[in-house]
């Protein structure tokens, strides 16, 4: 097929005519997960959200696919927004990702220590913390949970190579073990997925929060389901006491891992597919977040430079191998909508130096960046329209969201929110959250503790 066509049918799956037949497809597909997969939808013991009078100075700790942050918290109920008194960003190199087990757990605990360490200096607030301080944990990967500080630790991909040794591992056993090799005299009370921290984080403030999404490098969300749509065996840990409290409860649906044979692939989607590390692991992802949409713009490139003569015919040195189009460059691209595309034109030539685009090229680039871009919007619009539907939410909802691509692609977050407001049966609302990682962390820790104050 000609490049041309396959671009517009690209085109197609952005238009709005389409959300509704994949939402419903991509519900379905939920819904069977959510009865019996043990991959995804993975249920947390979280099943009341924090009522924003939690009080208390917390340790958490957010570990992404490239980043650690180590803060420490201070809730004041509903007197003061959450503080953050302390945070430290950490990058996580080739280096950590590929460390033996107890050395990695003893390199994030060393960076809890010296949080620890700086604060007793500097912070008088100190002086209110508990003999043993209480921390939580917000993990960016899937966990199975088998109560609320402890679960098994599945793969964690994004490069974690550490994760062979870890595969199986109670993640509290983890960190007790480092705790206690560092004389730290430490309490894990919470470990959520990074979507609950989203969800949980931004509830505080809007207790009408029942989504949390992420929309970044990497794609996933969460949502609070009726205890009543999960099958048996996702719930067969669950204490007494725990099934008599719950009414609902907040799944990581792992959403990065559906839409096989659902989402409108084109041949380029396919390509990348092959290409995968893990091929067919997470198709979802692959459509949507930020480290393929330039992947697939790039692939399209090849077949447009080969088949209809873009830049001459000549392929722009650097974009030869795979990632040589960055995300970044496309929202550049996208951002200018000038006629002539003189600053797209600029910022392409300073990384393509060799290249002598024109602007019909740069038009057609831009062409292919708002294709890609427009059809992430709607899929994860739809996204969110099956998640409504399969936790069976009514009302208005909102949904927090954090990620560059949600955040910083030009236009995108408006894109999804326009085809929530035209489609949506109900009103899906997205609304920004920042730093929910630790304070998404530290809250859970906070609700469990009050909860379990007040039962004794
Ligand atoms: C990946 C992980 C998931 C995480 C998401 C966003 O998809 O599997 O657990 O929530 O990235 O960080």
């Amino acid at each position: 097929m000609d490049m041309l066509d396959e671009l517009g049918r690209l085109e197609e799956a952005g238009e709005a005519h389409t959300v509704l037949p994949f939402a419903n497809a991509l519900a379905a597909e939920l819904a069977t997960s959510l009865v019996s997969s043990t991959t995804n939808m993975l249920p947390s013991f979280i099943h009341t959200l924090p009522s924003g009078t939690e009080c208390g100075s917390i340790l958490a700790l957010d570990l992404g696919g490239s980043t650690l942050r180590v803060a420490l918290v201070e809730l004041d109920g509903r007197r003061r927004r959450p503080q953050i008194l302390d945070m430290h960003t950490y990058a996580v190199g080739d280096d950590v990702k590929t460390l033996g087990m107890d050395d990695f757990f003893d390199w994030i605990v060393e960076r809890i220590h010296l949080l620890i360490q700086r604060t007793k200096t500097n912070s008088p607030q100190v002086r209110d913390w508990h003999a043993k301080l209480r921390m939580g944990v917000a993990w960016s990967f899937p966990i199975h949970q088998t109560s609320v500080n402890t679960g098994l630790l599945m793969g964690m991909g994004k490069g974690y190579r550490v994760s062979e040794q870890m595969q199986g591992r109670d993640i509290l056993s983890c960190f007790e073990a480092a705790f206690l090799r560092k004389g730290l005299d430490i309490s894990l009370d919470a470990v959520i997925n990074d979507t609950i921290a989203t969800l949980v984080s931004h509830s505080y403030t809007n207790p009408a929060t029942n989504v949390g999404l992420i929309l970044g490098t990497g794609c996933n969300a969460a949502v609070a389901c009726p205890l009543s749509s999960l099958g048996p065996c996702k719930l067969s840990d669950r204490p007494a006491e725990w099934l008599a409290q719950a009414q609902s409860v907040i799944v990581n649906t792992e959403l990065s891992m559906f839409g096989t044979g659902i989402l409108p692939a084109t041949r380029w989607d396919r390509k990348l597919a092959a290409a995968s590390d893990i091929p067919g692991f997470q198709p979802f992802e692959e459509m949507v977040s930020g480290r393929y949409l330039g992947e697939i713009c790039r692939l399209a490139v090849l077949d447009a430079v080969e088949g209809s003569g873009m830049f001459g015919g000549v392929l722009p040195s650097g974009m030869e191998s795979r990632w040589g189009l960055e995300t970044t460059t496309l929202s550049v691209i996208e951002e200018d909508q000038s006629p002539l595309l003189a600053n797209a034109s600029q910022f392409f030539h300073s990384i393509y130096s060799s290249s002598n685009a024109t602007t019909a090229d740069m038009r057609l680039l831009r062409r292919i960046c708002v294709a890609v871009s427009t059809r992430a919007a709607a899929l994860v619009a739809a996204s969110l329209i099956s998640l409504a539907t399969v936790a069976k939410l009514s009302g208005d909802i909102c949904v927090s969201f954090c990620g560059s691509v949600m955040e910083k692609y030009p236009r995108f977050r408006e894109r999804v929110q326009a085809f929530l407001d035209q489609l949506a049966p109900h009103r899906i609302l997205l609304e920004p959250t920042g730093e929910s990682g630790v304070l998404g962390a530290a809250m859970a820790v906070a609700a469990i503790t009050t909860v379990a104050d007040a039962q004794n």
